[in-house]
């Protein structure tokens, strides 16, 4: 791995060695991407491997321009427009009908594709330089939690044959929302910062995750993601609740917690107020990291409010505990 210096000679190094077919993890709004020219069939193929990715899973191309959209998708229909220019450049991907000229190694071999137009002015700049749509799914190594600063994209990366670009920390903290625009209603295939409501208001209605169950609509959902290496347990209740609960258990836990939470585990990682899950989607991912350098037996998770960019934190954090979820009213569950 080589590091990228944050100046506008590293903004030109990046793009041109996008431009030639190599592996740049730059920061986006949401989280560090791992970057490839999304028209280059052997730089994507790299992707897959560096990251252990499953080939059935696509990715999302990420553009620098809106007018970068009709090169990519075709039979776009109207209300996109409208998507568009209320939400880009920001954490929204769009899925529409791809080009030929795509390659179905981007796409995982469907004839769909996903553009994101990122709001975030290094990633904006890198893939302007590069001049072609960038291939980046989140930088992490399979499985493991999205990165959201430099230091998390160098611990996976470090033994990889990649660049990555110094670029701090990221403000989300959480991946874009993915929205299948290739019939109307849209449909949510991934909760993100934009939420159905806002998506709602624009287009008048959304669909809200799968419609039919037995087909994979955003194959990236079927894997384990997002996990620590430590074993994990999400408490989908009241910081009051989840107080009482770990004083009768005394678990030897590390506890990413709320600023409400009363009760102190062998460490307690606090990442916001439970009423303001954007603060705590900025601070999770990271929280798992440094959950796993910490000495304790296991991980114990508070979730918070589900409002706003809170559903899409709950959705990872549900992932993060691998379905491991305690409710209030679940009291003879065992973990
Ligand atoms: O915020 C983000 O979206 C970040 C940053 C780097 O932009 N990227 C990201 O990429 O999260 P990734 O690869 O980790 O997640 C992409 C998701 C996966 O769940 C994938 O299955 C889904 O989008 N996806 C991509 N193309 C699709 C398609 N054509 N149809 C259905 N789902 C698709
Ligand atoms: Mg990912």
């Amino acid at each position: 791995m080589s590091i990228i210096t944050n100046d506008e000679e590293g903004i030109k190094k990046a793009g041109k060695l996008l431009r030639e077919g190599r592996l740049v993890a730059f920061p986006t709004e949401t989280v560090y991407g791992l970057g490839a020219n999304g028209l280059n069939e052997e730089a994507v193929k790299n992707i897959f491997i560096t990251k252990g990715r499953p080939q059935d899973n696509p990715l999302i191309l990420h553009i620098a321009d809106k007018s970068w959209l009709t090169d990519i998708a075709e039979e776009i229909p109207e209300y996109v427009n409208e998507l568009m220019d209320a939400f880009w450049p920001g954490p929204m991907s769009i899925i529409l009908k791809a080009k030929t000229e795509i390659p179905r190694t981007t796409t995982a071999g469907l004839d769909t594709v996903a553009i994101r137009f990122p709001n975030h002015k290094i990633a904006q700049a890198i893939i302007a330089e590069a001049g072609v749509p960038i291939a980046a799914p989140s930088a992490n190594l399979s499985g493991r939690p999205s990165p959201t600063n430099f230091r998390d994209c160098y611990n996976d990366l470090k033994d990889k044959d990649v660049y990555v670009f110094e670029g701090g920390e990221t403000d989300i903290g959480i991946e874009s929302t993915v929205i299948l625009c290739t019939s109307y209603p849209p449909q949510i295939l991934r909760p993100g910062k934009i939420d159905a409501d806002a998506i709602k208001r624009v287009v008048g209605d959304v669909i809200v995750g799968a419609v039919d169950k037995t087909v994979v609509r955003s194959p990236g959902q079927k894997y384990g993601h997002y996990m620590a290496k430590k074993p994990t347990l999400l408490l989908d209740m009241k910081p009051e609740d989840a107080d009482q609960l770990l004083e009768k258990i005394k678990p030897n836990a590390i506890f990413i917690s709320a600023e409400e939470n009363k009760y102190q585990a062998k460490e307690n990682i606090v990442i916001g107020s439970y009423f303001d899950p954007d603060q705590a989607a900025k601070h999770y991912f990271k929280s798992l990291r440094d959950a796993d350098m910490m000495d304790g037996d296991m991980i114990v998770i508070q979730g918070f409010s589900k409002e706003g960019i809170g559903e899409a934190l709950f959705n990872r954090m549900k992932k993060s505990a691998s379905g491991k979820v305690m409710e209030d009213k679940d009291e003879d569950w065992i973990c």
